[in-house]
C-alpha cells in the first residue's frame, strides 16, 4: 500500500494534535486521577499483569523498544491505563489516538513519521480503524518503513521512509473483528478479563483513598459487588456512593450506606441496572426467555446491537443469566430466579 503524500510532506502539526492527545484527557468524570501508574500499583488482571512485568523487563534489558501489544477486552477494564502503564514502565512517552480518529492513510503516515525514538502510539479502538490506513500499519509495524508518493501522474515517485523504533499498543473490545494480518503482527496479546469483587473492593479502597473518602471494608466490597466486574463502574459507583453517604450521613461508607445509595441508583445487589433489567424482562415475555437473535433484542429495547454485545452481555454471561447459543440468546432459568419469576421452560436451547 502506497500514500499519495503529495500534499503532505511538510507535517502539520495542528493536524496532527486533532489526531493525538499527548497530555491526559481528563475522562470519565476526573476518573484519570484514580488511575494507577505503575505495574505495582494496578490490581486484578494478574496473568496478564505478571507476564507483561517480563516482556517490559527483559526489554529493558536488551535496551530495545516493546514488541507491539494488543489490548483486548470488555470496555472499562483498563486498557488505556496498561498502556500509560506501559509507557511509564518502559520511561517512554505516550502518544494517543483512536481508529476513528485516523480517517486517511496519510493521517497515519503523519502520526508515524512524527514520533520519537522508542514512542509509545496507543490506537483505542483499533477495530474501527479502516482497511486503508490499516494497510500502513503492516509495513510500519513489521519493518519500521511507510511507502509514500510523491509528484502526480507519470511524475509521480514512490519512496520508502524509515520510521524510528516505536511500540504500538493497539486497545479492542472486539479482537475477532482485526483482520488477521493486523492481529498477527502483534508479538504481545493480552486479553482482560472481568475482575472479581475482591479485586475491585481493593481498588475501591484504593480509590477512595485518594478521593479522601473514608470507608469500611464491607463499604467498598458491596460497591464492588455491584459493579458489574468493571473497575471504571465501581469508581463511578463510588462517586456516587459518596455523594449520598454524604448528604444521608457523616461521610462515611459503610456496608448499609452503600446499599441505601445503591437501591435509590436502580442497581440491584448484583449489579444490574435498568437496562440489564428490561434486555432480560423482554427476552422472557416477549420471545418466551429465547432463542432470540440480537438484532431482534436490540431493536426491541431500543438499543445498539454492538453495545448489547460488549457492555451488557460480557457480566449477563459472566453471571449465567444470558447465554449465546447458533440459533440466538436464551435466558437462563438462574435469570428468572434473581428476577423473581417462575420459570416454565423455554422454547428450546439449542447450544
Ligand atoms: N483504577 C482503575 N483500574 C485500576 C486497577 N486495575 N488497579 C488499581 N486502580 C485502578
Amino acid at each position: 500500500m502506497s500514500i499519495d503524500y503529495s500534499d503532505h510532506l511538510v507535517h502539520d502539526r495542528a493536524e496532527d494534535e486533532k489526531l493525538l492527545s499527548v497530555n491526559p484527557i481528563r475522562e470519565d468524570d476526573g476518573e484519570f486521577s484514580l488511575r494507577p501508574k505503575t505495574l505495582s500499583e494496578y490490581i486484578g488482571q494478574q496473568k496478564a499483569k505478571e507476564n507483561l512485568r517480563v516482556f517490559i523487563q527483559s526489554a529493558r534489558q536488551r535496551g530495545e523498544p516493546l514488541d507491539h501489544v494488543l489490548l483486548h477486552g470488555p470496555p472499562g477494564l483498563g486498557k488505556t491505563t496498561l498502556a500509560a502503564i506501559i509507557a511509564n514502565e518502559m520511561g517512554v512517552t505516550l502518544r494517543k489516538t483512536s481508529g476513528p480518529a485516523i480517517e486517511k492513510p496519510r493521517d497515519l503516515a503523519a502520526l508515524l513519521t512524527n514520533l520519537n525514538e522508542n514512542d509509545i502510539l496507543f490506537i483505542d479502538e483499533i477495530h474501527r480503524m479502516n482497511r486503508a490506513v490499516e494497510e500502513i500499519l503492516y509495513p510500519a509495524m513489521e519493518d519500521k518503513q511507510i511507502d509514500i508518493i510523491i509528484g502526480q501522474g507519470p511524475a509521480a515517485t514512490s519512496i520508502c521512509l524509515e520510521l524510528k523504533n516505536f511500540t504500538l499498543v493497539g486497545a479492542t473490545t472486539r479482537s475477532g473483528q482485526l483482520s488477521s494480518p493486523l492481529r498477527d503482527r502483534f508479538g504481545i496479546d493480552l486479553k482482560l478479563e472481568l475482575y472479581t469483587p475482591q479485586e475491585l473492593a481493593l481498588i475501591v479502597s484504593r480509590s477512595a483513598d485518594i478521593l479522601g473518602v473514608e470507608i469500611a471494608p464491607e463499604g467498598a466490597l458491596e460497591i464492588a459487588s455491584r459493579s458489574r466486574g468493571t473497575p471504571r463502574i465501581a469508581n463511578r459507583l463510588l462517586r456516587r456512593v459518596r455523594d449520598f453517604a454524604q448528604v444521608y450521613n457523616d461521610g462515611r461508607i459503610t456496608r448499609e450506606a452503600a446499599d441505601h445509595a445503591l437501591t435509590r441508583l436502580d442497581i440491584d445487589p448484583l449489579g444490574l441496572d435498568m437496562i440489564d433489567r428490561r434486555l432480560l424482562l423482554s427476552i422472557i415475555r416477549n420471545y418466551g426467555g429465547g432463542p432470540v437473535g440480537l438484532e431482534t433484542i436490540a431493536a426491541t429495547i431500543n438499543e445498539e446491537p454492538v453495545t448489547i454485545e460488549d457492555v451488557y452481555e460480557p457480566y449477563l454471561m459472566q453471571q449465567g443469566f444470558i447465554i449465546r447459543t447458533p440459533r440466538g440468546r436464551c435466558v437462563t432459568p438462574r435469570a428468572y430466579e434473581h428476577l423473581g419469576l417462575e420459570y416454565a421452560g423455554q422454547m428450546s436451547i439449542d447450544t
